[in-house]
């Protein structure tokens, strides 16, 4: 039997890279999904990427702009008329934005940001906490970054906004132990998915793969992460065995955020 057996687990950013790439390890142990994302064609292949790899795999998807609370609202109810409970819960659909000094940066774009970033993580908390706290039970992993304990440049709006993520996790962390919940934070440094290679694009247009390159190699590692390396990590953290940890933000980054 799979360590996410019987577990309902609902993933927003399920269209794509490290939403993905959780959705799939969650199921390969068992859990069954509930996929949320703007990206309606991005959900349809996930879905059928994941049945293709395991056939009985019990998935709905969720079209949904996380930046709404409505939305949300609506993402978890129909979760729970499908599903009839919410088990573990990974907070993760964001946004990069465009890559600018703070001048520069503009009052929109960091508005954007911070809406799907920051608003869209406590509005998924809100509800989806309030699910959890009836069920006396519940686990959930807020995707953070490297960006939301360090100061990377350039990206006023991620900044703020993953920062924000780190405490939102902790202060309901906080809040939701005493309700047998937890609540952690991932802040992962450059992992290769859309978002990065998007990011490499802004800064180095054609020539984004010799720059990819040339940003590795101040990685202890030398290397990018890869998503399947996330996705092992958030199983872990939405099971049951990882339970008492709670409040925790928890970088998976090569140790580039260790480095002096
Ligand atoms: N890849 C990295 O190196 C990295 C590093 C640190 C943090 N992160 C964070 O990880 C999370 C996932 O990023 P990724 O790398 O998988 O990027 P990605 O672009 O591959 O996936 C992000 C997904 O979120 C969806 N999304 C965007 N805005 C949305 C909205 N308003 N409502 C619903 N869905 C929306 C997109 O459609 C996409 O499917 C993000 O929060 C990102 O900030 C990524």
């Amino acid at each position: 039997m799979g360590r996410m057996e019987k577990k309902v687990v609902l993933i927003t950013g399920g269209g794509s890279g490290l939403g993905y790439a959780a959705a799939i390890q969650v199921a390969r142990e068992g859990a069954k999904l509930s996929l949320v994302d703007l990206d309606a064609e991005g959900l349809e292949n996930s879905k059928q990427q994941i049945e293709s790899e395991i056939p009985n795999a019990d998935i709905i998807t969720i079209e949904a702009d996380v930046s709404d609370e409505e939305a949300t609202k609506n993402y978890v109810n129909k979760t729970m008329e499908h599903f009839g409970r919410i088990d573990g819960f990974f907070n993760n659909a964001g946004v990069e934005g465009k890559q600018n000094l703070t001048e520069d940066y503009g009052s929109d774009e960091f508005r954007k940001v911070v809406g799907i970033n920051l608003d869209g993580v406590f509005y998924g908390m809100k509800y989806v906490l309030e699910v959890m706290k009836k069920q006396g039970s519940g686990s959930i992993v807020n995707t953070a970054s490297v960006g939301g304990i360090r100061g990377v440049g350039n990206q006023s709006g991620y900044a703020a906004s993953k920062h924000g993520v780190v405490g939102l996790t902790r202060n309901s962390a906080v809040e939701y132990g005493e309700y047998n919940i937890s609540i952690k934070a991932i802040a992962p440094g450059a992992i290769m998915t859309s978002m990065v290679e998007g990011s490499l694009k802004q800064m180095a247009g054609d020539d984004w793969e010799k720059a990819g390159e040339e940003f590795v190699k101040d990685n202890p590692m030398k290397r990018f992460g890869k998503p399947e390396e996330v996705g092992n990590l958030v199983s872990f953290l939405l099971s049951d065995e990882a339970t008492f940890i709670n409040g925790a933000v928890i970088p998976i980054d090569g140790g580039q955020s260790y480095k002096y």
